[in-house]
């Protein structure tokens, strides 16, 4: 039984986070579908001495308490980033702050970060860890509304989700907390990754999980001319390319069009694309690029790899398309990879630029 067909019309009535608060009661309840068939081989990557069994990742913001790690792994995805994590509990901004934009399979959110902070989301993740469970895990870290040094907020997170992560994010792109795009400024950036680099070896002094920044798709040439040389410069393991954008493509019909916030799922894909393929030839393809924004079928995951990702994610595209998306992107990915002479991801990522 397909429950997301009988429950999607329901859920699409309600008010989208409601609806959400509704999916991650259920999945909690282990009321989820899943799809653990083993992956294609040809789906196989092995980064940050990580092994994926499919490059396919659940995008930060869906399970941001870490709470639901296990049956989102379950519908089939490679990894899951959870977050973004602040080191406090915060609300977040008032409700409503997500928006459907159905006609171009869009959404629209300024939620600010609301969540249960730093210690409730690592004693889901620990509680996860303990349980063995494979498929590599992604903690995104964000800072408080009211904090006062960024900085502090970012490395406190760093010390305490680093034992429990298989990679690290700083995300500096996210649009609804005033002030954090800033942050993605040479200087800022240069100082916040000494930072979160300290705090991680204090934590792990065996060596800690790669550290990865997330940047929005709003830079501007010399903003992306500038983190792609510190990127490189720094050793940094890897950018997420990227968030929501604050810009409103005139295509878009949906209603609710004109909201504050940050834009993602079909409206988004063509603009990050080419962000991310900016971003593999700015570093010359030396740092690893995970590709999100709009991702909703195969085509669009092959796109972002062959554009200069080695892993992708989505979210949006799950509130339309449903969890068998990711089953159908999985069979697809592979028949492309396949058709074009690709004994594994690995040797697509890029394939444009040569
Ligand atoms: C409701 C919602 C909440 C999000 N929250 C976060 C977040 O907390 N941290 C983050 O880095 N990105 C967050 N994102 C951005 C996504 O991770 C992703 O970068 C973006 O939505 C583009 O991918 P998509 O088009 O597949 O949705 C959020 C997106 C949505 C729709």
């Amino acid at each position: 039984m397909d429950r997301f067909r009988l429950a999607a019309p329901l859920l699409g009535l309600l008010d989208p986070e409601t609806a959400h608060d509704l999916t991650l009661w259920a999945l909690r309840r282990g009321l989820g579908p899943k799809n653990r068939a083993p992956d294609d081989p040809v789906l196989a990557v092995s980064i940050w001495g990580r092994n994926f069994a499919n490059p396919i990742g659940l995008a930060a913001g869906f399970d941001k308490n870490a709470a639901v790690i296990g049956p989102m792994l379950d519908l089939g995805f490679g990894f899951v980033e959870v977050g973004s994590v602040t080191p406090r509990p915060q609300a977040g901004n008032p409700r409503p702050r997500v928006f459907r934009l159905g006609a171009d399979r869009a959404v629209i959110n300024r939620m600010g970060f609301p969540g249960q902070g730093l210690a409730a989301a690592a004693k889901n993740l620990s509680a996860w860890r303990s349980r063995s469970r494979p498929g590599p895990v992604g903690v995104n870290l964000g800072k408080n509304k009211d904090a006062l040094d960024a900085a502090a907020d970012y490395a406190a997170g760093a010390r305490g989700l680093s034992a429990l992560a298989d990679y690290l994010v700083i995300n500096v792109s996210s649009p609804n907390t005033p002030g954090l795009r800033a942050l993605q400024g040479r200087k800022e950036l240069e100082t916040l990754i000494a930072s979160v680099r300290a705090a991680r070896d204090e934590a792990c002094p065996q060596g800690g999980p790669p550290l990865l920044v997330k940047i929005a798709p709003d830079l501007n040439d010399a903003e992306r001319a500038d983190i792609a040389e510190l990127a490189v410069a720094q050793g940094l393991e890897g950018l997420i390319v990227g968030n929501t954008t604050l810009q409103r493509p005139e295509s878009l019909r949906g209603r609710h069009r004109t909201e504050a916030g940050g834009l993602s799922g079909q409206a988004l894909f063509e603009l990050s694309t080419a962000v991310l393929a900016d971003m593999y030839r700015l570093t010359g393809g030396r740092v690893p690029l995970i590709g999100v924004g709009g991702i909703g079928n195969a085509d669009q995951a092959y796109a972002k790899i062959r554009a200069g990702a080695s892993l992708v994610q989505l979210y949006s595209a799950l509130a339309y398309e449903g969890p068998g998306l990711i089953a159908r992107i999985r069979t697809g990915l592979a028949e492309r990879l396949r058709a074009d002479g690709f004994a594994k991801v690995a040797e697509a990522v890029g394939a444009d630029h040569r």
